[in-house]
């Protein structure tokens, strides 16, 4: 079974495959201090340095990311911001980026589970997921220029490409908040829950179908896209068919086909 360290303002748990990181600072509404930062990226590297060397076994099929109490993240901290150098807020910014990059490259789904307040930092780590699912009491928005700041941890890439661009403009000029059903309307939200008992049901239900497929076949898609972002058609299609060999390596692969010529349920190795 795989064990983590313990982490300062972070709670984990594994059960059943997944993975359930919880930032815990309910007193700053789980702002993003560096100490946050710092955590998180010790907890992502931890889990993909797991998953870069069980050779086969899959120890952890899904990671949820949430918050405890009313806010999933409300942002970066601003009161350790307030004595920030530019210098500092520099490293700050880049430091969180190389965590989102992280989850990014996780071989694992990542899915946010957003219970509450998702601003600024916050809204930014759940964009850095594969999927946001959220409760209908979370809220959603990139309120920085309301603090006389932009974006630093991704929001400037990332909303416009959940949102669009005209909505991104909107929201990050004037600070506007985003309810769970306008979010949802606006594609920065995949799946709507009543509740957030409901909600953390509803992103393990999907990890689990997550988890009856092939890993190497989920880790290479996951892979593929992140590659094909941004590229000319011709050019991401040249990369999934680099992909399209690559499972033909796997011995899921083998497996996969055989088990359905079979019609057999597939038991895949993981490799
Ligand atoms: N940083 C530090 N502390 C924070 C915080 C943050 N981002 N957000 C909330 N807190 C603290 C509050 O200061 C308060 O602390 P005290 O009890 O010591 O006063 C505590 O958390 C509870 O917050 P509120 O009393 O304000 O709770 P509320 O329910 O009345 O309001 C809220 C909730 C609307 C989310 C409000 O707290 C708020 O507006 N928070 C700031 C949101 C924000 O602007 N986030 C963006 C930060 S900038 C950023 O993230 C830059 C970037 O891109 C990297």
């Amino acid at each position: 079974l795989m064990q983590l360290p313990v982490y300062p303002t972070l709670l984990t748990d594994i059960r059943d495959g997944v993975l359930t990181i919880t930032v815990n600072r309910p007193d700053a509404l789980n702002a993003l201090s560096t100490r946050v930062v710092q955590d998180l990226e010790h907890c992502i590297s931890a889990v993909s340095e797991v998953l870069a060397n069980d050779d086969g076994a899959w120890p952890v099929r899904g990671v949820i990311i949430t918050g405890t109490g009313k806010a999933f993240v409300a942002g970066a901290d601003i009161r350790e911001m307030e004595g920030m150098t530019p210098d500092e807020a520099h490293a700050h910014s880049s430091r969180m980026h190389q965590v989102t990059l992280a989850v990014e490259q996780l071989p694992v789904p990542v899915i946010a589970a957003v219970n509450g307040f998702a601003l600024g930092g916050g809204c930014e780590l759940a964009m850095a997921c594969d999927l946001i699912y959220a409760a209908s009491s979370a809220s959603f928005g990139q309120p920085e220029v309301g603090l006389g700041l932009v974006p630093g941890f991704g929001g400037s890439v990332r909303l416009p490409r959940y949102v669009g661009p005209g909505l991104a403009r909107e929201l990050l000029f004037t600070g506007r908040r985003l309810k769970a059903d306008e979010a949802h309307r606006a594609g920065l939200v995949t799946a709507l829950f009543d509740s957030a008992e409901e909600l953390l049901d509803g992103a393990h239900s999907t990890l689990a179908a997550v988890a009856r497929q092939s890993p190497t076949a989920v880790a290479l898609v996951k892979r593929t896209l992140s590659e094909i972002e941004g590229k000319p058609t011709a050019e991401g299609l040249a990369l999934e068919a680099e992909s399209f060999r690559t499972a033909f390596t796997t011995q899921d692969k083998a497996e996969g086909t055989r088990a359905f010529l079979a019609k057999e349920r597939p038991s895949f190795p993981g490799r």
